[in-house]
C-alpha cells in the first residue's frame, strides 16, 4: 500500500488553515491538518509542515510553546502570517503590532529562492494582518517586501533560512487572490520532496484496503440520507466487505424532497437486498415539530429525534453491536472548515453526544472523514456511481424543515422605522422597494444578523445596486427580486412544519430540480435552496412565497448568485405559481454575507 507521508497543516486558528491543505490536494499532494498540541510523534511522519495564520496575535498560543516544540522538529517548514512571525521571532527576529495590511498588494521578490521558481518578480498576493516582522535573526534573509499601489513598502514579506528549510511568508498564498500562491505552495512541496500521490484512483483500493482491516469480522450500519457522501460510502462499503455484513438505513423525517425517500429506497433496495432498512417516521418528525416555529428549537428536535429512530431500529434489527458507519466528510470534522453555524451543522447528525461515545468506544466508521466534497465526487466516479448520484447538491441534514420558514403571525416591531430608510434611497425608474415583514437569518461583520429582506420588483437590479443596497440600508441583510405578476401587500400567515406546507415546498423545489436537469444547469449552481417563506401576497389566508436561492460558492463560506438563462425562470416561474397557495415567487439576490445560503 502505498503510504502518503503528509504535508501537516498546523492549524493555529485562522480561517484559512483548511483552504491551505485543500490547496495542496489539489495540486495532488497528500495534505492533514492537525492542532498545536497533537503528538509530535504524529506530526514528526509528516514529509514538511505549514503553520496556519491565527485571528489575532498569540490568541491562540500565548506563549508560544507548542508553536517552538513544532520548529525545533527536523523538517521543512513553511508559515504564512502569524505562522511567518513565530518563525522570525523564534529564530532571533522581531515582531512589532502595527503597519497592517488588507487585501491585496505587491509581492516583490528581492532575493532568489527554490520557493519562488516560476514566480515572476512582482505578483500579486493577499494580506491580512495586524502584527508585522521588523527584523530577522542570523541565518535569515528577506526574499520579498510588499507594497498596495504606491504605497508604503514593507519589509519581510516573505523570509527564509534554506540552510534550515525554514521559509515565511506575510501574505497568504492560499487564497486565490494571491495569484501565484498556488505555484509557491507546489515549490514548498517539491521541496518537502512530498510526492503527488494524491488522486481518486489511488485512493480507491486504499480506501477498500482500509475498511476491510477496520470492520474485519464486524457488521456495519450505514445510515443512508441519499446525498453523495454517505452513497459513496455505502459503495465502498459493499465493494470491501462480503454482503451479508453490510445493513443500511434510510430514515424518511418527512424533510426530504419530492419522490427522495422512495428514490433512495429502490436504489438500495436493488442493490443491498433485505439488508437495506427503510422507516417512514415522518409521522413522529411532524409531531415532534407541531406549533415549534424557532429555527434552531427546529434544529434541536429533528437532531435528537433522528438518534433516538436509528438507535430504536439498530435495536430491533439486533445490530446494536454493529459498527456505525458514517458519511461524515472533513469539513463537518474541524470547525475552523464549517459554516457559522458548523457547531450545529456537526451536533446535528454526525457528532451528537450519542455518537461521540460511540467514537471514543471505537464503534464508528468514517471512510470518508479526511476528504472534502470533491474529493469524495472524485471517488464516487472511480467507484463507478452514475452521474445522477454524484453531482447532487449537499442538502442540510435536518432538510426542507430549515426551508419552511415559520411563524406565530407576529409582525416584526422595526418593519416602519427599516421600510422609511428604504423610502429615503433613491432607486431606478420603475423600481418598487418594500421590506417583507419577517426575518432571516445572515451574517454581518462576522456575526450572525436577524434582519429583514427587502423585496424589489421592476427592472432587475444590477450586482452593483445590490451591493450597495445592501451594504448601506440599516435593518436588511437581503434582496430578492420579484419573478412574477405585480405583488399586491404582503401579510404574515401563522405556519410552522406542517405537512401540507412541506408538500407545497416539496412541489415547488421539484419544479426547479426537473428544470435545472432538462437545461443541463446542474453544474452551473453549486446548490439551489428553494424556501417557503409564510407571506401571502393575496387574500389567500393560507397563501405563501416562494424563493428561489441559486448560489456559487466553493465550500459554503461565502457565496455569490450565478445569472441563470432568462428561459429557466420563464419554465420554472408559472409552474411554480400554478402550485396551490403560492402567491408569489422571488428570487434571492443576497450574495453571502451579508446574506447566508439558506434563510435559518
Ligand atoms: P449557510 O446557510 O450557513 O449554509 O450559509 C452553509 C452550508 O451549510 C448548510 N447548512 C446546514 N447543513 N445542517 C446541515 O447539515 C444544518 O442545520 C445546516 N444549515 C445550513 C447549507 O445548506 C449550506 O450548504
Amino acid at each position: 500500500m502505498t503510504q502518503h507521508r503528509p504535508i501537516t497543516v498546523i492549524d493555529l486558528g485562522g480561517q484559512y488553515a483548511h483552504l491551505i491543505a485543500a490547496k495542496f490536494r489539489g495540486l495532488g499532494y497528500h495534505a492533514v491538518i492537525a492542532d498545536p498540541e497533537a503528538p509530535l510523534s504524529e506530526i514528526a511522519k509528516s514529509c514538511g509542515v505549514v503553520l496556519s495564520g491565527s485571528p489575532s496575535l498569540s490568541a491562540y498560543d500565548e506563549d508560544g510553546s507548542a508553536v517552538r516544540r513544532i520548529l525545533d522538529l527536523p523538517l521543512p517548514i513553511l508559515g504564512f502570517c502569524f505562522g511567518h512571525q513565530e518563525i522570525a521571532k523564534h529564530y532571533g527576529g522581531a515582531v512589532i503590532h502595527g503597519q497592517p495590511e488588507y487585501g491585496p498588494s505587491t509581492l516583490t521578490i528581492t532575493r532568489e529562492s527554490p520557493i519562488f521558481r516560476g514566480v515572476p518578480e512582482k505578483s500579486i498576493v493577499f494580506m491580512s494582518h495586524g502584527d508585522t516582522v521588523t527584523s530577522v535573526g542570523p541565518c535569515f534573509h528577506e526574499l520579498g517586501t510588499s507594497a498596495a499601489g504606491d504605497g508604503p513598502v514593507h519589509r519581510f514579506a516573505a523570509i527564509a533560512d534554506e540552510e534550515r528549510r525554514r521559509w515565511g511568508f506575510q501574505y497568504h498564498p492560499e487564497v486565490d487572490d494571491s495569484v501565484f500562491g498556488h505555484v509557491m505552495l507546489g515549490n514548498f512541496a517539491e521541496l518537502c520532496g512530498c510526492e503527488k500521490t494524491w488522486d481518486a484512483a489511488h485512493l480507491l483500493p486504499e480506501k477498500l484496503e482500509a475498511i476491510r482491516r477496520d470492520a474485519a469480522g464486524r457488521d456495519v450500519f450505514l445510515l443512508v440520507s441519499g446525498g453523495v457522501d454517505s452513497s459513496v460510502v455505502a459503495e465502498l462499503l459493499l465493494q470491501a466487505l462480503p454482503p451479508e455484513r453490510v445493513h443500511m438505513l434510510h430514515v424518511d423525517t418527512g424533510f426530504m424532497r419530492d419522490e427522495e425517500s422512495a428514490e433512495v429506497r429502490r436504489l438500495f433496495e436493488d442493490r443491498v437486498g433485505a439488508r437495506f432498512h427503510f422507516v417512514d417516521a415522518s409521522p413522529r418528525f411532524f409531531t415532534a415539530l407541531s406549533g415549534v416555529v424557532a429555527p434552531e428549537e427546529k434544529r434541536r428536535i429533528i437532531g435528537e429525534l433522528f438518534v433516538t429512530v436509528c438507535e430504536e431500529e439498530m435495536s430491533r434489527l439486533n445490530l446494536s453491536d454493529a459498527l456505525l458507519a458514517q458519511g461524515t466528510i472533513y469539513p463537518d470534522t474541524i470547525e475552523s472548515g464549517g459554516t457559522r453555524r458548523a457547531h450545529v451543522i456537526k451536533t446535528h447528525h454526525n457528532r451528537v453526544p450519542l455518537i461521540e461515545e460511540m467514537i471514543r468506544a471505537g464503534r464508528v466508521l468514517e471512510p470518508v472523514a479526511d476528504l472534502y466534497k470533491k474529493e469524495v465526487r472524485d471517488l464516487g466516479r472511480a467507484l463507478g456511481l452514475p452521474a445522477a448520484w454524484i453531482d447532487r447538491h449537499p442538502f442540510p441534514g435536518p432538510g426542507l424543515a430549515v426551508r419552511v420558514l415559520c411563524s406565530d403571525g407576529t409582525v416584526p416591531a422595526e418593519l416602519a422605522e427599516v421600510q422609511a430608510g428604504v423610502d429615503a434611497a433613491s432607486w431606478p425608474a420603475g423600481t418598487c422597494a418594500t421590506v417583507l415583514p419577517l426575518r432571516s437569518v445572515g451574517v454581518k461583520a462576522d456575526l450572525r444578523s436577524y434582519e429583514l429582506p427587502l423585496c424589489l420588483s421592476g427592472p432587475r437590479p444590477d450586482e452593483g445596486l445590490v451591493a450597495s443596497r445592501l451594504k448601506s440600508l440599516s435593518g436588511i441583510n437581503r434582496l430578492v427580486w420579484n419573478l412574477g405578476p405585480a405583488l399586491g401587500q404582503s401579510r404574515v400567515v401563522p405556519g410552522t412544519c406542517t405537512p401540507g406546507r412541506v408538500r407545497t415546498l416539496q412541489r415547488a423545489d421539484a419544479v426547479v430540480t426537473r428544470e435545472l436537469r432538462a437545461q443541463g444547469l446542474m453544474e452551473a449552481v453549486w446548490q439551489f435552496p428553494v424556501v417557503l417563506l409564510p407571506l401571502s401576497f393575496t387574500d389567500d389566508p393560507d397563501g405563501c412565497a416562494i424563493v428561489l436561492r441559486p448560489v456559487s460558492s466553493e465550500r459554503g463560506m461565502t457565496a455569490r448568485v450565478p445569472r441563470l438563462p432568462q428561459a429557466f425562470h420563464d419554465a420554472v416561474v408559472p409552474g411554480i405559481l400554478a402550485i396551490p397557495h403560492v402567491t408569489a415567487v422571488l428570487l434571492d439576490l443576497s450574495t453571502k454575507p451579508p446574506g447566508t445560503i439558506e434563510w435559518e
